[in-house]
């Protein structure tokens, strides 16, 4: 059988850094509330003249190069992003000929935190069905450029940056992409939303003066249902390809809370020294935290070949998902 494993990684971050300290100075809060609260120490914003795609194509290129492929290699590139450079076209579109793939689709695609697993989901679909040989998976985002600065109960959690995987076709057995699940729950929509911005609620004068068009999210109510999906869609994803967390090497969560990562972990039993956390350094990089995460591993060379990997993440839409990996 056909499936998409992954040759290459890479990500990328912005240089300015903004701590809790920093945060103290913004809003009523405090270093300790934060990090124990969430398990963030500081995250990496934007400066005003930097983009998604500022950050989205040198991780492209990282990986890219990992891999050993060309731009010319490629078949698709998906971007995964709430945040990119502009309504449309879409950033996979700035992305696919900066990396010069020329012979290559390319499509945006929105699910929240989730965005990551889902574009791994959709892209080998296409790998499985012959469609594509080599796919340069993207998650990215730029989520401090849509916060509400007022707001501590949303602007202490989240950070900007990108990550990136390329997808090959490979014939070997049990290799690759062995496992994935995806699902979806849109009567929770106005849990985590940024209602305004879209056709609903269009751009105008009065649209900012109506605090619309920033994220808003139902942050305790959010928290119970992550830690129940996160754990069932896990162990959804590994008992589909007959597998369980004891045969986990790696478990790779999205990164949204530290103490959602070990309730997580609990649950699944898999131990601390197999769960894979970065958010003291990066907070909440929705789409991008599992391909960073994922990046900062492999190029720590701790991934060996064989490995069983798993990813888990949760968020806006309500969407949630798994893939499985072995490496
Ligand atoms: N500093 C100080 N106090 C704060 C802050 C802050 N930054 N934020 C909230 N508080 C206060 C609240 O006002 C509240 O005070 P009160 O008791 O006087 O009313 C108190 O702290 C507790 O608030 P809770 O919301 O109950 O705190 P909780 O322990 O739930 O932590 C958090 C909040 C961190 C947001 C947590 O609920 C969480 O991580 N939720 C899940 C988020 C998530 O996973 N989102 C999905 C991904 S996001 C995406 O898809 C884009």
């Amino acid at each position: 059988m056909r499936r998409g494993r992954i040759t290459g990684t890479g990500m990328a971050v912005p240089d300015k850094v903004l701590t809790n300290a920093d945060l103290e100075r913004i809003v009523d809060t405090s270093d300790s509330w934060i990090y124990s609260r969430t398990g963030i120490r500081e995250r990496r914003i934007a400066e005003p003249h930097e983009s998604l795609s500022t950050f989205a194509i040198p991780a492209a290129r990282r990986a890219l190069e990992m891999a050993g492929v060309s731009g010319q290699d490629v078949d698709l590139v998906i971007c995964s992003t709430v945040t990119p450079d502009m309504p449309f076209p879409a950033t996979a579109n700035l992305i696919q000929d900066r990396i010069g793939a020329r012979r290559a689709a390319s499509f945006d695609l929105a699910a929240g935190c989730t965005g990551f697993v889902y574009a791994l989901g959709v892209a080998e679909q296409f790998i499985e069905s012959g469609w594509a040989r080599t796919v340069l998976v993207v998650g990215g985002e730029m989520l401090t450029k849509i916060l509400d600065w007022t707001d501590r109960t949303t602007c202490v959690l989240f950070g900007d940056g990108a990550g990136a995987v390329v997808l090959q076709a490979t014939e070997e057995e049990g290799r690759g992409i062995v496992g994935t699940a995806m699902h979806t729950d849109g009567s929770l929509a106005d849990l985590i939303q940024m209602p305004g911005g879209g056709s609903k609620h269009p751009h105008s004068a009065q649209l900012w003066a109506s605090g619309l068009p920033v994220i808003k999210m139902r942050g305790n109510e959010t928290f119970k249902i992550a830690v129940r999906s996160l754990a069932e869609v896990s162990e959804e994803a590994l008992a589909a390809c007959g597998l369980s967390c004891r045969d986990v090497a790696w478990f790779i969560p999205h990164q949204a809370n530290r103490r959602i990562i070990d309730a997580v972990g609990e649950r699944l039993s898999i131990p601390e020294g197999r769960t894979y956390v970065n958010i003291e350094r990066y907070g909440n990089t929705s789409a991008a935290s599992i391909p960073i995460a994922l990046d900062e591993l492999n190029r720590a060379g701790k991934i060996a070949a064989g490995d069983v990997l798993l990813f888990s993440a949760f968020g806006a839409g309500l969407t949630w998902g798994a893939t499985v990996v072995r490496w």
